[in-house]
């Protein structure tokens, strides 16, 4: 009856079933998992934000498959506050990353070609690719004071079916930024290879160095996608707005732009009150970010406080994101440490394997978590070992 590309495992995972069971017990949870930022207590201008939504501009319709020129101009000032300049015709709004992904995948692919995605990194990307018929090729990242790109490695997976290479700026959950040299050689495979780069740059904005990181959306030098959208930029994943950037050499770039309208014009999937609030929305990230990275600071100074005083596990290096990596004895898969700390300990982490780390021995947990549910979670982790 259905199609080959649906046939998912759709049976919950043990994790799952522990999660849902611990909640049964009306227990307490300490969920170090949180990223859904509307329940994390950050305070929001609800009244902006509502006002935001009734514009009387909304009661007409204006079909534009690129999306409405205010949002849009709204976007390219984001981008230009950073110091890059966007021309505002390169930027198509979609309801979320994920549908940027699926346009791009769906205009660079044909069914079965090849993606080369970063390992580890945010599983989302095997359903994206599975609907869309694309092929994934993990490359592998490996962490030598910091993260970095194994380049050999990702010059060994491109095949004559790979199509472009996915960077996730900084990543989730390794939370670093890939740095100009890594650019530069990203761009020295892409351009000769004709190789697409797609850049998710969902975190951008959440550096916890001084350092401005630069957005792939100025790169020139080889076809580049570049994503980012409100759901973690200003807090607001309900209000399902993002974009899609087109860069790179002019006739590639324009050629690109012309497919990618037709397929927005297809689907013109933006509603009217939404595009019309994403200045306003863009404009409220400020006070947003002020506040998540002031939760992040105190919850990493918090994690340095009670690892500093024991010594079996660590963190590793975080640049920017929402996440942090625990190192922890790999005495077990790390799924069984996860279930096992759910019964016996009431927390909830994330298991290394979920984003496809190469062996047992981390956690991932959110630094958006609330202080002292962040607090009481490590404590109770660490009293684990
Ligand atoms: C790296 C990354 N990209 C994209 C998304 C999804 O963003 P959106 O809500 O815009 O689809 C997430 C959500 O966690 C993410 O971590």
């Amino acid at each position: 009856m259905f199609a080959d590309r649906t046939s998912w495992n759709l049976a919950t995972n043990r994790l799952a079933d522990a999660l849902a069971r611990h909640r049964a017990t009306g227990k307490p949870l300490f969920d170090l998992t949180v990223s859904n930022p509307t329940e994390c207590g950050f305070v929001y201008d609800h009244d902006a934000i509502l006002r935001a939504l009734s514009n009387p501009a909304a009661a007409i319709y204006q079909p534009e498959p690129r999306g409405l020129a205010t949002a849009r101009r709204a976007i390219a000032e984001y981008y230009a506050a950073r110091g890059c300049d966007v021309p505002v015709e390169d930027i198509l709004l979609t309801t979320s990353t994920s549908e940027a992904y699926s346009f791009v995948f769906r205009l660079l692919c044909n069914p079965g070609d090849e993606l080369l995605i970063p390992a580890p990194s945010y599983p989302l990307f095997d359903f994206l690719a599975d609907i869309q018929d694309v092929k994934l090729i993990r490359y592998p990242l490996f962490y030598d004071h910091g993260w970095q790109i194994d380049f050999h490695a990702l010059e060994q997976a491109i095949t004559p079916r790979t199509r472009g290479v996915i960077v996730v700026h900084p990543n989730n959950p390794t939370g670093h930024y890939t740095n100009s040299a890594a650019m530069e050689r990203l761009n020295e495979i892409c351009s000769p290879g004709n190789l697409a780069i797609i850049a998710d740059e969902v975190f951008l904005d959440f550096s916890l160095t001084q350092e401005l990181h630069p957005s792939f959306a100025a790169n020139r030098q080889s076809l580049t996608f570049t994503m980012s959208g409100l759901s973690k930029i200003a807090g607001l994943p309900q209000m399902k707005a993002a974009w899609l950037i087109t860069s790179g050499p002019e006739q590639w770039k324009s050629e690109a732009r012309a497919r990618l309208e037709v397929i927005a014009d297809a689907y013109l999937s933006m509603n009217a009150p939404i595009q019309l609030a994403v200045p306003s929305f863009l404009q409220q990230r400020h006070a947003f970010q002020e506040q998540l990275m002031a939760r992040v600071r105190d919850n990493l100074h918090e994690l340095d406080r009670q690892i500093a005083a024991q010594d079996s596990c660590a963190r590793l290096e975080v640049e920017g994101g929402w996440y942090v990596v625990l190192r922890v004895p790999a005495t077990c898969p790390d799924e069984d440490l996860a279930v096992d700390l759910l019964e016996s300990s009431g927390v909830y982490v994330h298991p290394g394997h979920f984003y496809d780390f190469p062996n047992d021995g981390y956690l991932v947990a959110s630094l958006i978590t609330p202080g002292r549910d962040f607090a009481e979670g490590i404590r109770r982790v660490l009293a684990r070992f």
